[in-house]
C-alpha cells in the first residue's frame, strides 16, 4: 500500500527535533517560577506530588508539559482568540488540527477550527451542539428545536444517543443489513417520508468512518440518494471517526470521506483508541465559520470567549499527539496501521477457510464473529466483546497493537479445537443439561 505523497503540515522528525520543538514552546508559555502574573487561576502542578526535578524530567517533554500544566481552554486555530499565557503549545495544538483537518482529511489550507477535545463523546456532541444551533439561528427556528433531527444508522456509537438527550434532538435510526451493515435504504425513505409529515425540515446526518462494533464506514450516498428524492430536507453531515480516523483514510487513500466533499462539515477522532496517546485525546475539527454557533457570549473572563463544551482543558494532550504523529510521519503511520490489518487480514481468511459466518471490512482491524460461532468460555478466555451483554449477537476481536500475530494463532488454534467439539459450539449456558445442572466436561 502506498500512502499520498502530499503532506503540507506532516513529516517525520527526530526524537531531538520534536523535544526541542517543544522545548521552545514550553518557553514561550508562562513562567509561573520567575514571573509576576497572578491573575489567573492557574499553576504548575503540585510540588510534593509531582516531581520538578529538571534532571528526571528532562527524558520527556510530555511530562515537563504535564507539570507546567498549560491550560489551552478556547480554540488556537485562531490565535487571536487564544489566552496568550500557553501561547506555545497552543501554536502546536494548532499544527495538530491542520495535520489532521488538511494531511489527513484532505482539507483546504486554513480552511479549518478544531481543538484536542476529551473524546469521541465530546466531539460528537459537540457537533450535533453546533448544527442545532445553526439551524436555530440561521433559520429562526422555535426554541425547541421541533424541526431538527439527528439521522444515523443503529450501528452508531451511543454518544449521539447522549446528545439527543443533552441537546433536546430527535433521533432517528436508520436499520442496516445484518450481514453487510450498510443502510437500509427502504428503512431510511421510510423514516424521512415520516419526518417530512411531522415538519422535520432539518437533519443533522451523522455518517460514520468505522462503527464501534463492526468497523463498517457509512456510504454518505446512501443517505443523499435519499434525502435528494424529497427536495425538502436541509442538512448538516458530522462524521464520526473516533475509531477509524487514523486507520481508515491510511488503509484506504482512495476513501470518499475526507473535507473535499463539500457535504461534510465536520469529524471527531480519537488519538486516545489507534494513534496510542493517553485519554482524554479526541480531534474535534470543523469547517471555518460554525464555531461561532457554540460560543457562549457570557464567558467574558476567557479570552476569544468559549466556544467547546470541555472548558479547561490540559495542553499536555495536544503535546502527546504532536509527539506521536512527528515521530512516525505520515508513511511511518501508514505502514504501523497497515501492518495490524494485515494481521486482522490473515485471522478473517482463516475463519473464512473455516465457513465461520462474520463481518468483516476491507482496510479494518476489526473481525466480528457470530455467536452462534462462538462459544462463552472462548469468548471469555480472550476476552472479545459482545455486541450486547445480555444477548449477544456478535463477538468482535480488534487488532489493536497488543493483539501480536501469536496470540492469533493461538486463538485459531483454540477455535478450531472448540469447532470440533460438537458440545461447546453453542453457548452452554443456554443448553439443556445447562439448566439441569449437567457439565459439558
Ligand atoms: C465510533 C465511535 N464513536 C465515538 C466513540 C466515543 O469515544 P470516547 O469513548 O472517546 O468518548 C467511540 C468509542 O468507542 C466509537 O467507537
Amino acid at each position: 500500500m502506498t500512502y499520498k505523497e502530499h503532506h503540507p503540515n506532516w513529516s517525520r522528525k527526530s526524537k531531538n527535533e520534536i523535544d526541542q520543538i517543544i522545548e521552545l514552546a514550553l518557553d514561550e508559555n508562562i513562567n509561573y517560577r520567575d514571573s509576576l502574573m497572578m491573575g489567573i487561576p492557574a499553576t504548575h502542578l503540585d510540588k510534593q506530588e509531582f516531581t520538578h526535578d529538571a534532571q528526571l524530567l528532562d527524558g520527556s517533554t510530555f511530562l515537563k508539559t504535564l507539570i507546567n500544566n498549560p491550560n489551552h481552554i478556547g480554540i488556537h486555530t485562531n490565535m487571536k482568540q487564544s489566552e496568550p499565557y500557553f501561547s506555545g503549545t497552543q501554536k502546536l495544538e494548532a499544527q495538530v488540527i491542520r495535520i489532521v483537518s488538511e494531511d489527513i482529511l484532505l482539507a483546504s489550507p486554513n480552511s479549518i477550527d478544531g481543538y484536542i477535545s476529551s473524546g469521541g463523546t465530546e466531539g460528537n456532541i459537540q457537533a450535533l451542539w453546533v448544527y442545532r444551533n445553526y439551524f436555530n439561528d440561521v433559520y429562526s427556528l422555535d426554541q425547541n428545536y421541533s424541526s431538527i433531527a439527528i439521522v444515523c444508522s443503529e450501528d452508531t456509537h451511543y454518544s449521539c444517543d447522549k446528545a439527543s438527550n443533552l441537546l433536546n434532538l430527535k433521533i432517528v435510526k436508520i436499520r442496516v443489513h445484518e450481514d453487510t451493515r450498510a443502510i437500509d435504504q427502504n428503512h431510511l425513505e421510510e423514516q424521512l417520508k415520516r419526518l417530512r409529515k411531522k415538519g422535520i425540515s432539518n437533519l443533522i446526518v451523522v455518517c460514520n468512518m468505522m462503527t464501534t462494533m463492526f468497523g463498517s464506514v457509512d456510504n454518505l450516498d446512501t443517505y443523499f440518494d435519499a434525502i435528494n428524492l424529497f427536495n425538502y430536507f436541509k442538512t448538516k453531515v458530522h462524521v464520526d471517526g473516533a475509531y477509524g480516523g487514523f486507520l481508515h483514510p491510511f488503509t484506504k487513500p482512495d476513501q470518499p470521506l475526507t473535507f473535499k466533499d463539500s457535504r461534510i462539515s465536520s469529524f471527531a477522532l480519537d488519538a486516545h483508541k489507534m494513534l496510542q496517546a493517553p485519554y482524554g485525546t479526541g480531534i474535534f475539527v470543523i469547517t471555518k465559520g460554525l464555531l461561532k454557533y457554540t460560543i457562549t457570549n457570557s464567558a467574558q473572563y476567557v479570552t476569544g470567549k468559549d466556544c467547546t463544551l470541555i472548558g479547561s482543558r490540559s495542553g499536555a494532550n495536544a503535546i502527546s499527539i504532536f509527539k506521536i504523529l512527528h515521530n512516525y510521519g505520515p508513511i511511518g503511520w501508514a505502514e504501523k496501521v497497515t501492518r495490524l490489518v494485515s494481521r486482522a487480514e490473515t485471522l478473517k481468511n482463516e475463519l473464512n477457510r473455516l465457513g465461520v459466518r462474520l463481518i468483516y471490512f476491507e482496510g479494518s482491524n476489526i473481525i466480528t464473529i457470530h455467536s452462534s460461532e462462538m462459544t462463552t468460555s472462548l469468548a471469555l478466555k480472550y476476552g472479545l466483546v459482545p455486541d450486547n451483554h445480555l444477548k449477544p449477537n456478535w463477538y468482535k476481536i480488534v487488532v489493536m497493537d497488543h493483539v501480536k500475530a501469536y496470540k492469533i494463532q493461538k486463538f485459531l488454534k483454540d477455535f478450531k479445537l472448540f469447532k470440533s467439539q460438537k458440545y461447546l459450539k453453542k453457548d452452554f449456558t443456554k443448553s439443556k443439561s445447562y439448566r439441569l445442572g449437567i457439565s459439558p466436561e
